[in-house]
């Protein structure tokens, strides 16, 4: 039996007479290679953490040449490959109004359209794994290990050879083990009267009324058929500044009005992915809520914001919560920690058994549904 299921594995991976394994392993490779930085000795992985939600702990990240250190905290890449594509979106209000407002996109700004132009980023930035260019990532790719896995015919040219890999990274990302919705939050979804403790109960009406949380983390599915706890929309939280200043989504726009304004992120997960906010300014959750909750009445507790003029003042910042209702909020954002994530050191999520295949939902992520891959370069032979 187990011999049979061997081969059959196997025949299903090998395709035309080559060792083709399919897209997302590639990518795992790719994720964890620690060849494909100069210096070598940094990965995806470095920088995205699978024991914090694949989110870095430490405020920035040191690049490859530790001296190099980026400007902002490192996000979670769970869910990441179901963030809709950036775009200017038409947006009726429940009062009627129309008004359009800028959505989706990866990286804190939004600077990449989808996942697929985000991917080859990390590799050829300086404060990141700094190589050269293309013909420098082909070069190591050429030696590794998992070279066999690609398709003959691509590895000998430059652009074809890291068009794959890139494909491979945005397969990797859409695998189940990057979207488990293994949560307590989902199964009190599905009908769970046990999965919320009662503190949990409490802080879920909190976060749906007083605290207004539900209208830009969305507790309702939107793109997806469950729920990615955001609207993806940009905003000025008035996050303390430190470091470097960051114009945020107006690096994109060049709009004056989108000075300091950063995606909101998934909440999924939340717990495990401390510091928060775009420039890790916050160390811990609860004094996230804490910020929301009185920003406006402790200045001096925050410090100075880069961009005063385009801060939030209407959501929050004095929302009137007691110590308590904070402690319920806090104890809702932990059931949003998937179940796979909890206890596990050092390995890839195994998600529940029944969570769907990336091929049958192909229809339903963004990168099918916007991008048509008109240069995929395999198609031209
Ligand atoms: C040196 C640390 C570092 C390395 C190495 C690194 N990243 Fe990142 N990653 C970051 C930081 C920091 C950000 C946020 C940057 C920003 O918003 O400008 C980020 C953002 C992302 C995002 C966007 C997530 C979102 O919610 O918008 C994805 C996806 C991602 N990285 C994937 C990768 C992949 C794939 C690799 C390997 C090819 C990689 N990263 C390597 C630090 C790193
Ligand atoms: C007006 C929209 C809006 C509302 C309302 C809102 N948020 Fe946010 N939230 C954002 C944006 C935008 C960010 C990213 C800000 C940044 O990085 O500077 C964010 C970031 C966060 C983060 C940091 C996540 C991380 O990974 O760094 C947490 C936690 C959070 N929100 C929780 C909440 C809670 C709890 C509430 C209700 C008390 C709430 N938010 C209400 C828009 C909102």
């Amino acid at each position: 039996m187990l011999p049979r299921l061997l081969a059959f594995l196997l025949c299903s991976w090998v395709a035309f007479g080559e060792q083709t394994l399919d897209p997302a392993t590639i990518g795992r490779f790719i994720f964890t290679d620690t060849s494909l930085s100069n210096p070598p000795g940094q990965s995806c992985l470095t920088c995205h953490n699978p024991n914090h939600a694949f989110a870095d702990p430490r405020r920035v990240s040191p690049g490859a040449t530790p001296t190099l250190k980026g400007t902002r905290n490192a996000p979670s890449l769970m869910y990441a490959a179901l963030i809709p594509p950036f775009a200017y979106e038409d947006l009726l209000l429940p009062d009627g109004t129309e008004i359009f407002a800028w959505e989706g996109g990866l990286f804190h700004d939004g600077r990449a359209k989808d996942l697929f132009d985000q991917v080859d980023q990390p590799f050829f930035e300086t404060h990141e794994m700094n190589l050269k260019g293309k013909a420098d990532l082909a070069a190591r790719l050429r030696k590794s290990t998992y070279l066999k896995l690609f398709p003959k015919h691509l590895v000998g040219d430059d652009e074809k050879l890291t068009y794959q890999a890139f494909r491979a990274l945005v397969e990797f990302l859409k695998s189940p083990s990057f979207r488990p919705f293994d949560s307590p939050y989902d199964r009190h979804q599905t009908g769970d009267k046990k999965a919320l403790s009662l503190s949990q109960k409490r802080g879920l009406k909190i976060y749906k009324t007083t605290a207004g949380c539900a209208d830009c983390h969305f507790l309702e599915p939107q793109n997806w058929e469950q729920p990615l706890l955001s609207d993806f929309g940009y905003d000025n939280l008035g996050a303390p500044a430190i470091g470097k200043k960051d114009p945020g989504l107006n690096a994109v726009t060049k709009d004056p009005e989108d000075l300091g304004k950063f995606r909101a992120p998934s909440l999924r997960n939340v717990a495990l992915t401390a510091p928060y906010l775009h420039n890790g300014s916050i160390a811990t959750l609860r004094e996230v809520l804490e910020f929301y909750n009185k920003r406006d009445l402790e200045p001096e507790r925050w410090g100075v914001t880069n961009y005063p003029e385009t801060v939030n003042h209407d959501d929050l910042g004095n929302l009137g919560l007691t110590d308590d209702e904070i402690t319920d909020l806090l104890n809702f954002l932990h059931a949003f920690s998937d179940d796979c994530l909890k206890n596990k050191k050092n390995t890839f999520p195994s998600p529940p058994k029944n969570t769907p295949s990336t091929e049958s939902l192909k229809l339903f992520f963004p990168d099918y549904t916007h991008r048509q891959d008109p240069e995929f370069p395999e198609k031209k032979n």
